[in-house]
């Protein structure tokens, strides 16, 4: 098996190449077939689905089919484009999130002193 970079799986977006767990696969024979639909797939090439794949509480019997489609390993080390990284919540929205809620709380202090 080789190993490739962040940047390889990239170039082989078109392709269908992802990565789950630090393993690239390219599942495009299995888009159809896909219980959750070709989308969600499609949407997640040349990209990390790790997250997204273990999130959507798939079973041993999904991580079996996996197998099938295994083209290599990623290199860790490789530099990869913020767009490639796994869902999750982009540091921009926690941000925001928690300047909404410090203002709250400021809001609410100077209502409770301000009397
Ligand atoms: C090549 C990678 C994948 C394989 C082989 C795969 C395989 C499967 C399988 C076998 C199921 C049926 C339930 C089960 O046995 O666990 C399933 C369901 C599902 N998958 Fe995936 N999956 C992959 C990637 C993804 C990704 C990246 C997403 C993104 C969100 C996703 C979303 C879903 C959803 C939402 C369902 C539930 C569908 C439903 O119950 O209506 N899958 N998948």
């Amino acid at each position: 098996m080789s190993t490739y970079t962040w940047q390889q799986v990239a170039e082989n977006q078109r392709n269908g190449w992802l990565v789950i767990d630090g393993i690239v696969y390219n599942p495009t024979p299995y888009l159809n077939e896909h219980p959750g639909g070709p989308a969600v797939l499609q949407n997640r090439f040349g990209k990390d689905a790790t997250r997204d794949f273990n999130e959507t509480g798939h079973t041993s019997g999904a991580r079996e089919i996996l197998k099938k489609y295994k083209v290599g390993t990623i290199d860790k080390t490789s530099p990869q484009e913020p767009w490639q990284a796994g869902g999750g919540t982009p540091a921009s929205a926690q941000l925001f999130a928690f300047l909404i809620v410090a203002l709250v709380v400021v809001f609410m202090l100077w209502n409770f002193f301000a009397k």
